[in-house]
């Protein structure tokens, strides 16, 4: 197959766009589209500090490649899970993608990033705690989620952050709508966007510029652009119900080129007419006793609960 552009050899044929595109334009091409996204969603310009929020993966490194390429201000955040510590072997997985942001890093010298070691900074990993607290028991993913969230925003409140950005591609969105369609999760449903604007109550600005991009278009970039990436998945991922709605996803899309496209920007539409209110206006939120982060549980946040096992109440979302 032909690039449409040079016709060279192509290196992906994309037939949701019927293009197909060489190892020079394919990277031109992708470029563009995240800025597109970036402008389309106004997600942030150049006098704002982003925090890419990066996981050794190829959506996250993708992302801060191309933020800094596209000369805008981004600085990269790792959490260290200590995901893999615990067998005392050197190559666990939080070792491994902790590296690989590493030395993604170095080769942009002068551009700042920071580490936050879960271990060094509470004194436990993840598995460690999700298999004391009642919320982690069996899949320690719930609790990771909380404690990302929790440690991207106060890393983005500490820096002066304006923006945090995520590596969330087409996939990851679609896969989440689907799931929280299948069982009318409202509020979930209200919240998916793009772009969720920061809040008074000091939640930092949240975007995803990938949000429009086909996980293969990343790892195609990725791979074009040299980007040494984590290739395993978290050992904690196996079975995830995301990823079994992701297989159906993409059942769907090689049957008919496009439709997860269509399904997550039909979902877009509808959002912007109003189809979803949106419900989280209603919860009151204050801050933590303990670390000031925003919280609608009374006293403590769920994060700070997690290491009052005494005290944990059931589930918060912050
Ligand atoms: P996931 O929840 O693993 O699908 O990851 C979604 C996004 O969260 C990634 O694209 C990254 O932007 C971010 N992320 C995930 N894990 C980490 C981590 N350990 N450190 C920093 N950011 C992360
Ligand atoms: Fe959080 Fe796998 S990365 S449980
Ligand atoms: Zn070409
Ligand atoms: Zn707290």
């Amino acid at each position: 197959m032909k690039c449409r552009k040079c016709s060279r050899q192509a290196v992906i044929n994309m037939r949701q766009h019927k293009l197909a595109l060489c190892e020079a334009h394919y990277p031109e091409w992708f470029v563009l589209q995240v800025q597109r996204a970036i402008e389309k969603y106004h997600m942030f310009g150049p006098h704002d500090r982003v925090l890419v929020a990066v996981s050794g993966g190829k959506d996250s490194l993708t992302l801060w490649d191309v933020l800094l390429r596209l000369g805008y201000q981004a600085e990269g955040l790792y959490i260290d899970l200590g995901i893999g510590r615990e067998d005392g072997e050197p190559g666990g997985y939080s070792t491994l993608s902790r590296e690989k942001v590493e030395r993604f890093a170095a080769q942009w010298p002068g551009v700042r990033f920071t580490v936050v070691d879960l271990w060094a900074e509470y004194g436990e990993t993840l598995p460690e705690i999700a298999g004391r607290v009642q919320r982690g028991r069996g899949k320690p993913c719930s609790v990771c989620g909380l404690i990302k969230r929790h440690v991207m925003n106060r890393i983005a409140r500490e820096g002066h952050y304006t923006v945090l950005a995520t590596g969330h591609n087409l996939d990851d969105e679609a896969a989440t709508l689907f799931g929280n369609l299948l069982h009318w999760q409202t509020g979930y449903i209200a919240r998916q966007a793009p772009v969720l604007p920061a809040s008074e109550d000091g939640f930092v600005r949240k975007v995803k510029p990938l949000c429009r991009l086909y996980e293969r278009e990343t790892a195609a970039y990725a791979l074009v652009s040299g980007i040494d990436y984590i290739y395993d998945e978290c050992p904690y991922a196996v079975g995830a119900t995301s990823l079994h709605h992701k297989e159906l996803l993409n059942r769907l899309e090689e049957e008919s080129p496009g439709a997860k496209l269509q399904f997550y920007l039909g979902f877009l539409r509808a959002r912007e007419a109003g189809f979803f209110c949106e419900q989280s206006e209603m919860v009151a939120l204050h801050p933590c006793t303990n670390c000031g982060q925003p919280t609608s549980a009374p006293g403590l946040c769920a994060f700070c609960r997690l290491w009052k096992p005494k005290q944990e109440p059931a589930d918060d979302r912050p």
